[in-house]
């Protein structure tokens, strides 16, 4: 096991909903493994005028988030974790002086010997990220001459490349991008870092993944949600922004890059790089409308329940053009993936909640068994991120009787089956990952800049275009009827159900 430096997480917007939702909870898993440090102090920081006493009651004692896990332990155990845990308020707001946080953090690190290692973590609205960056750097909080210092970033991290780019440069000004982790917590889940595993641990799947093997890659995000109670946030951002341009090209990016040297982070965080560097950017307006396609939610009823539209959402303009479902085809310029069409899509209010990832296979070169169905009953790999984790084959075997009909059969592993079966939450490996110096997970400025190449013309040609168009889709259905139009002559995307086996068409409305 790594070791963990004794330290103090600084955390902005400790008040807020990700904190409790989110962080303490992945603390608290983490105080239970005993992976926390000796010396280790929280120390919440924020406009509410907070009590220590009151920053623990409300994050930790009252917190809904906790309730179960907490019920049943005993009082002194959980109060060695809330003794960790202390508030400053900043005052009126984030830009003025951070004097009276620095004597605080020192005084605390004095008191419980964090060794001058401090990691603040940026739980607020994007805007503040540079101002709080130049405070803390003005307050001497920045420099690394005595024990580290790290500033972890949540997304979104900038709204185009511009903004990516200025904010970037402008955190950069205050801290070196070694000390800079921009979270995703896509990259925190094990299935996604299977997936390098998968393909770097097994001789059997690298030698076919590649252009002479592969037909097509699929990568499906449905969430059944809507926008729940963020439509204000929302309504700024946008299936493109919100999911497509951080999460869904993380992942991309590691089916497609290459083989790197080592498990180094600098060698990973390279190779997938120039992974989204190889993607092939749509600057056209004939490629952008042909590849490209958006929508938005409307009414529906789901199980009996009525559901509201997207626009009829609190927050939400009603006239708004934001969309809640993007799917966008691409193709991957390089040796290995030329010609090879990609289809990715993300959205909400879906039938129901799925993420996995599908390599379709040619079919056989040569066809021996001509009227045995086979080449409609493509091989496919199907990694599935969540729920039900696993990874499925499908594969043709004989059906039996005369002749030589082929029916499609499935090869699975799930996680449940494993004996191990604790697997940590995301933001508990990132904050532990992060708390270790260990950047693997995070993604590094040029990354976050490439994807966002990507991106922006796609956010442009929305935006701008006349001929571009809104499609309307029922809550609770598989997006926009026109939505396979995407899929070229390949038919149709695979609607997975909420089991990693079922079939294409199959839906479960949850
Ligand atoms: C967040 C998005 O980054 O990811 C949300 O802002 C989305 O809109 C969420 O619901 C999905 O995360 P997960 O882990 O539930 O797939």
């Amino acid at each position: 096991m790594k070791k963990t430096d004794n330290q103090m997480l600084v955390i902005f917007g400790a008040s807020g909903d990700l904190t409790a939702r989110k962080l303490i909870p992945a603390l608290f898993n983490l105080y239970i493994a005993k992976q926390l440090p000796a010396n280790f102090v929280v120390l919440g920081a924020s406009r509410s005028n907070l009590s220590d006493e009151a920053f623990r009651r409300k994050v930790l004692y009252d917190s809904p988030y906790l309730k179960n896990k907490i019920e049943h332990l005993k009082d002194n155990y959980l109060k060695g974790f809330s003794d960790m845990f202390f508030y400053e308020d900043l005052g009126d707001d984030y830009t003025q002086s951070y004097e009276g946080l620095a004597a605080r953090i020192g005084e605390l690190n004095g008191k419980y010997g964090t060794g001058s290692n401090y990691m603040f973590y940026l739980s607020t609205p994007p805007s503040l990220y540079e101002p709080i960056a130049k405070n803390l750097a003005d307050a001497g909080l920045s420099s690394q001459e005595e024990g580290w210092k790290r500033l972890i970033v949540e997304k979104p991290f900038g709204y185009s490349l511009e903004t990516a780019k200025n904010l970037n440069q402008g955190l950069q000004k205050y801290f070196r991008e070694s000390q800079i982790y921009r979270i995703d917590h896509y990259l925190g889940k094990e299935t996604v870092q299977n997936l390098l595993v998968t393909r770097f641990s097994n001789s059997i799947f690298e030698p076919l993944w590649n252009r002479n093997y592969i037909h097509h890659v699929e990568i499906t995000n449905a969430e059944s949600v809507g926008v729940e109670k963020r439509g204000g946030y929302y309504d700024k951002s946008g299936a493109l922004r919100d999911m497509f341009q951080n999460h869904l090209l993380q992942i991309v990016s590691l089916v497609v890059m290459e083989p790197p040297i080592g498990d180094e982070p600098e060698e990973i965080r390279n190779e997938k790089v120039k992974a989204l560097k190889s993607l092939r950017v749509m600057k056209d307006e004939a490629s952008l409308f042909e590849n490209t396609i958006r929508a938005q939610y409307v009414a529906s009823e789901i199980n009996g329940e009525k559901v509201k539209g997207y626009r009829e959402e609190d927050g939400v303009d009603p006239n708004s053009t934001t969309e809640t479902y993007a799917a966008v085809k691409f193709f991957v310029d390089n040796w290995r993936w030329r010609d090879v069409p990609f289809y990715v899509r993300t959205a909400k209010r879906m039938p129901t909640k799925v993420t996995e990832v599908i390599i379709h296979f040619k079919t056989p070169h040569h066809q021996i068994f001509k009227d045995s169905g086979v080449s409609s009953k493509d091989n496919k790999l199907i990694i599935r991120i969540q729920p039900d984790e696993g990874i499925l084959i499908k594969f043709g075997v004989k059906v039996p009787g005369q002749g030589f009909k082929v029916e499609r059969a499935n090869l699975d592993f799930y996680y449940s089956s494993l004996a191990e079966t604790y697997v940590m939450e995301a933001y508990e490996r990132l904050l532990l990952d992060a708390m270790q110096g260990d950047a693997t997970l995070y993604a590094r400025a040029d990354e976050v800049e490439a994807a966002w190449e990507f991106v922006d013309p796609i956010l442009d040609y929305w935006k701008n275009s006349k001929d571009v168009r809104m499609y309307g889709y029922a809550a609770g259905v598989w997006g926009p009827e026109n939505a396979d139009e995407l899929i070229d002559d390949l038919g149709f995307w695979r609607n997975p159900g909420q089991n990693l086996a079922d079939d294409p068409g199959y839906c479960v409305i949850c």
